[in-house]
Parts: structure tokens; C-alpha cells; sequence
């Protein structure tokens, strides 16, 4: 498997100019009791922040050393003690956790992978019920400083679609206040009594 196409990453620094992190999880519905997984931590952007906004433990994982070394030094330089940062192939071996154990998968910066359905398949394998799925990228109707392209860049719209292909179900689109260059789209595991069969 290895890694995702087109998934390379500038220097952290400029990496994070991109973003306002807490603001945007918070809108994402990032908060609050449970485990949370991130699929591609990357420089740990957006793991830090996550990590003050739960309650519970954050699974941050990479296929790039170095970007796990980085991740869990930012999180050990400032005494968190909820980030768990592992070199994991997500394409090749899922992401390691039980089924429906999850409160919240991250999803950011990645569905432009060869196949979103599978990695969101996996998403909600491991969400309990009521879990959440959020997901970023880079927006297609305006030039952006980077991401990946455009014939591979997915919309909300796409990401929505593979989402429920993979059984998720559409809570919102999300657009951000304090980001210009990406959308918001947050999904849900249906809880039970939301999964309607066709047996009577
Ligand atoms: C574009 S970066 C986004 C990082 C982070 N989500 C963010 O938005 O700041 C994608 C990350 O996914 C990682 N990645 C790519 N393929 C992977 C795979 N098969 N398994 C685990 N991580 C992978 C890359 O190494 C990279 O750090």
C-alpha cells in the first residue's frame, strides 16, 4: 500500500500559517469525552489542539517517522498527556483500534487517497455509535498556496457521497470562519435505532 499520493508535506512552519487549528475542531464538533483517531497527523498541527479540546486519549497516527518523532515532541514539550502518536500504514493495516470504540476520526488533508471509501470504511469500523467523522481539504473554487491536485482534489460534496458509501450519514458542510482555504464536512456512525432496514 504505502503512502497516499500527493500526501507530502512543505515545512512545518509554513504548514501552519494555513490553519487556525482549535477554532476550526471546534467547529468540527472536535471536543468533549471519548477517544479520538487521526488519520495523518502529519506535523501534529492539528493533534495538539485536539488534544486540549477532549477528554479522552488521541491515537495520531503516520506513516512518516519523522512526522510521529515531531508530533509526540510538540506534545511531550508542553506535558500532554492524552497524545499517542504511532508510524502506522492506515491503507495497508487499518488504524489498530477495536471496533466501535471511537468518539471522533480525523480526516484532514487526506481523501484525496486512491480509495476514500475504504479509509472511511475504517473511519466508522472504529467510531461507536454516534461517533463522528470530520473532514478538511483543500477547496477547488479559489487558487490555494498549496494542497494536492486539482484533478485528484475532492469537494465536500465527493467526500460526503464516499461517506455514505460507507455507511456514515451527512451531518453538516462546514464552511470556517477563520480558514479561507478549506471546507468542512462532519459525518456520523448512525446510532441503531437511525438504521433503517428493509426487513419488516
Ligand atoms: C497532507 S498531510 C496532512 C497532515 C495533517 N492531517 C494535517 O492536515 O496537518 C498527510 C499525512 O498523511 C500521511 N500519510 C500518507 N499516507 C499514509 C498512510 N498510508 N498511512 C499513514 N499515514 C499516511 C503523510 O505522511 C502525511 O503526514
Amino acid at each position: 500500500m504505502g503512502k497516499v499520493r500527493e500526501s507530502g508535506m512543505p515545512e512545518d512552519s509554513y504548514w501552519e500559517t494555513f490553519f487556525n487549528p482549535a477554532c476550526m475542531l471546534d467547529e468540527l464538533d472536535c471536543t468533549g469525552p471519548g477517544d479520538v483517531v487521526e488519520f495523518g497527523c502529519g506535523y501534529g498541527t492539528f493533534t495538539l489542539p485536539a488534544a486540549r479540546l477532549i477528554d479522552g486519549k488521541l491515537l495520531a497516527l503516520d506513516i512518516e517517522p519523522a512526522m510521529v518523532t515531531a508530533t509526540m515532541q510538540k506534545a511531550d514539550a508542553v506535558g500532554l498527556k492524552n497524545v499517542v502518536a504511532e508510524i502506522r500504514d492506515f491503507v495497508a493495516d487499518g488504524c489498530g483500534l477495536p471496533d466501535g470504540v471511537a468518539a471522533y476520526a480525523m480526516l484532514f488533508n487526506i481523501l484525496h487517497i486512491e480509495g476514500p471509501v475504504e479509509l472511511l470504511r475504517e473511519a466508522h469500523r472504529t467510531l461507536a455509535p454516534g461517533g463522528k467523522v470530520g473532514i478538511i481539504h483543500w477547496r477547488s473554487d479559489i487558487e490555494t498556496p498549496r494542497g494536492p491536485s486539482i484533478a485528484i482534489r475532492p469537494s465536500a460534496e465527493q467526500c460526503r457521497n464516499w461517506g455514505e458509501a460507507a455507511g456514515l450519514e451527512f451531518v453538516r458542510y462546514q464552511s470556517f470562519c477563520c480558514c479561507q482555504w478549506h471546507w468542512g464536512l462532519v459525518m456520523q456512525r448512525p446510532t441503531p435505532d437511525e438504521i433503517v432496514t428493509t426487513d419488516s
